[in-house]
């Protein structure tokens, strides 16, 4: 293997700052002369950006490891990158000897340098957790799809008893005002219509006395941007000054992910959440003040250490009480060295499963009215891909719901439709014009 690698793979698993982060380990590679290898094709460097978040994500990506040794018993340089990299560190190399290099999430910067040493035979890890380093050290964005993802914060300060993204991405920072407004204009300029700003606490973001609504009113100002949209936020860090901008800002789409985990406040207490649910459903109800048709999405986890079934039924109203337009749940999973993996009264799989049914059967009862409730409205949608028809495009709505539509247009075309029927998943619209003409 004395050679260095000429095409790459990189499997992105987990979050969109995953994505993201993907995307920039394959212009690094690019950057060095390295080709994204076709379908099909034999990448000679495979990278798994993994995570960590759920499941036996370790035994997942050794097994995922496995797999990318050749019939004929030869395989590709393999970089382990993501979160599980960061959590197992050189314990990786201890589990199995096909992996040459494990690379955390904020060191991926030196990929190329260690794809090298791994050429030459030399076993790598760097996962060491500086802050910002990477993004000064990243070659310049080019080209874009319509809708990109730009991270603007990184890590956690939260420690939330279950959650391992704390150990994995380290403490919470965030990039410098500048730098951000550059790649944005750099994203824009290489076809991006949509900016969403990442954070695993993307409303923590600041620099210096300006806050998230400050960076949100400049990217406002940026010619050829059309949307704005930023996640993930935490209840604590919200502010007067970011909900107002939702009524304000004529780029910032009324979208709010705002994960609640809970509805009970003896499991909030338990899960570190630092907010109860009372205080939640007001947040969000200011939100609706400032921007009254804004969907809001959430998280939840069911089966947490000690959570009852009164417990859970507190989960259940908190649902009825936002009325999701869209919401994430999860069955908890013990994560190793979290507080609550540890805890007692840990919950069957079965009750877990049970209740996951009647959550997201209650959750999807608000989602589908809210898409109901779409119709009938004229609004833009945002073309990201082909439909499965011939002469069939779907768009993203500002609401984030996806929206087929016969229309001969581009990948990147914003078109006036109005919506006019609802499915469980997605909603039929016809060209504005089209529509006036008939
Ligand atoms: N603030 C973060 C949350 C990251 S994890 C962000 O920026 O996205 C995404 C979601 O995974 C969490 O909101 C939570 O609902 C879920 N999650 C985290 N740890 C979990 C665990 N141990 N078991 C089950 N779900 C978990
Ligand atoms: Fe995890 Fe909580 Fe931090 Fe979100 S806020 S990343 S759930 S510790
Ligand atoms: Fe997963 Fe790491 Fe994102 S654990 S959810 S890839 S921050």
């Amino acid at each position: 293997m004395a050679t260095p690698p000429k095409t790459f793979r990189i499997k992105s698993f987990g979050c969109q700052m995953n994505v993201y982060d993907g995307e920039r380990m394959a212009e690094m590679l690019g950057a060095e002369g390295m080709r994204a290898a076709d379908d099909g094709e034999d990448a000679e460097l495979v990278v798994l950006n993994t995570c960590h978040i759920r499941e036996k994500a370790a035994e997942k990506a050794y097994s995922d490891v496995g797999r990318l040794r050749r019939e004929d018993g030869s395989r590709p340089l393999i970089a382990l990158a993501g979160c599980v990299a960061q959590a197992e560190g050189a314990e990786a190399q201890r589990r199995t000897s096909m992996i040459d290099m494990v690379v955390g999430p904020q060191a991926y910067h030196r990929l190329p340098q260690m794809v090298a040493e791994a050429a030459a035979g030399r076993r790598v890890v760097d996962t060491d957790l500086p802050a910002l380093t990477k993004f000064n050290a990243l070659p310049a964005r080019r080209r874009t799809g319509p809708s990109a993802f730009l991270t603007v914060q990184e890590g956690c300060d939260k420690f939330c008893t279950y959650c391992v993204v704390p150990y994995t991405r380290g403490a919470e920072i965030s990039r410098p005002f500048a730098s951000i407004v550059a790649e944005a204009r750099a994203l824009v300029d290489g076809g991006a219509r949509e900016i969403t700003l990442l954070g695993q606490n993307v409303n923590a973001w600041s620099d210096g006395d300006r806050c998230l609504d400050a960076l949100i009113r400049a990217l406002d100002r940026l010619d050829g941007l059309e949307r704005i949209r930023y996640t993930t936020s935490h209840p604590m860090d919200m502010s007067d000054a970011l909900i107002a901008a939702h009524g304000e800002v004529a780029k910032l789409m009324p979208y709010l992910h705002l994960p609640v985990q809970s509805g009970s406040d003896r499991i909030l207490k338990a899960m570190n959440r630092s907010h109860d649910a009372e205080g939640y459903v007001r947040l969000i109800e200011r939100f609706r003040a400032a921007r009254p048709d804004i969907a809001i999405s959430g998280d939840f986890i069911v089966g947490f250490p000690g959570e009852s079934e009164a417990d859970f039924e507190a989960t259940l109203r908190i649902v009825d009480a936002v009325r999701y337009a869209a919401a994430y749940s999860f069955k908890y999973s013990p994560r190793p060295g979290t507080p609550a993996a540890a805890m007692d009264d840990q919950v069957s799989l079965e009750v877990m499963d049970e209740r996951l049914q009647r959550l997201q059967a209650r959750i999807a009862e608000h989602s589908q009215a809210f898409n109901r409730a779409s119709v009938g409205r004229s609004t833009r949608i945002l073309i990201d891909r082909k439909g499965r028809r011939p002469g069939q495009m779907i768009g993203k709505s500002p609401w984030l719901q996806s929206v087929h539509v016969e229309a001969e247009a581009e990948i990147g075309a914003m078109l006036d439709v109005t919506l006019v029927s609802a499915g469980p998943n997605s909603l039929g619209g016809v060209l504005a014009h089209r529509q006036a003409a008939a």
